[in-house]
């Protein structure tokens, strides 16, 4: 299990991020200048279809003012800075990686929301929380980094209340193997994907309840097929946090889903 964490570390081990991002950033006005949602929305949402993905799960997962939300997986932090800027929630952030929980914490603040959110660094196989304090717990783009999804699964609903919500986005195994190098995984050493079939299998028991499931394959190839028009967004993107090959990584995911590889599923549970 530590050689699997520490491959998957060293996946998002982005050397001096966040000194690299106050550099990019500059270009975007002075640092006393808050910075929006959108303004960071290319390099922050870090996963299939970007904002548009995490608006939309927020919205079918029913969050709303007040909330606790916990975002597991939480990169830089651009999902948990739209929930709160969205909603009016209080959200927190737990990543394995130490360069993102840094530059989540700096890139929030220079969006003016650090009362609203926190950063730490913790695995999502055990989170340092305690029993039952969030409402709504959101996991996007995470889940293939991780084999043992029976604890994984175990651990978000333990810090669920009853009746809290959580809600999933995520790569899943089609038919046969895919190409790599992918957007979290540049060999299949860092990679665990499962088929949608096997993912409900391993969440249910948790003791969850299907509130939504959505098979988001054709939407996802769509989103790909207007990229290749359109090509990748101007920088600041994904490419400053992942480094130069992040456009192959992401036109390989796009290839696997067109060649019916992967897919992508979206689902909401209720905790029992
Ligand atoms: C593809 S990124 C998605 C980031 C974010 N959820 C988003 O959509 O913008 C995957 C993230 O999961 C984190 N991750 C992978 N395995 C993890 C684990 N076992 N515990 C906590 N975070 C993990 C990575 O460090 C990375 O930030």
């Amino acid at each position: 299990m530590t050689d699997e964490l520490d491959g998957v570390r060293d996946h998002y081990r982005a050397t001096g991020l966040t000194e690299r991002l106050k550099t990019v950033l500059a270009a975007l006005g002075p640092d006393d200048q808050l910075l929006t949602t959108q303004q960071l929305s290319a390099l922050d949402q870090f996963h299939t279809r970007g904002l548009a993905a995490t608006a939309e799960l927020a919205q079918l997962a029913g969050v709303a003012a007040g909330m606790s939300v916990l975002d597991v997986g939480s990169g830089v932090g651009g999902p948990a800075r739209f929930l709160a800027a969205t909603y009016g929630c209080q959200v927190t952030g737990v990543d394995i990686s130490e360069p993102f929980v840094d530059a989540a914490r700096y890139l929030t603040d220079r969006t003016g929301q650090s009362g609203q959110l926190s950063f730490q660094t913790a695995s999502a196989l055990e989170l340092p929380f305690d029993d039952g304090r969030f409402e709504i717990v959101l996991l996007q783009h995470v889940a293939m980094n991780i084999s043992d999804r029976a604890q994984l699964y175990r651990e978000i609903r333990r810090v669920l209340k009853p009746g809290g919500r959580f809600a999933t986005f995520d790569v899943v195994l089609a038919v046969g193997e895919p190409h790599y190098p992918l957007p979290w995984a540049r060999t299949p050493a860092t990679s665990f994907l499962m088929t949608i079939g096997a993912t409900r299998e391993a969440i249910e028991p948790a003791g969850f309840r299907i509130l939504t499931w959505q098979d988001d394959t054709e939407v996802a190839k769509a989103w790909f097929a207007q990229l290749r028009v359109s090509g990748p967004p101007p920088s600041p993107n994904l490419g400053v946090v992942m480094g130069p090959d992040f456009a192959e990584l992401a036109a390989n995911l796009g290839r696997n889903l067109m060649e019916g590889r992967l897919g992508v599923l979206t689902a909401v549970f209720e905790a029992a």
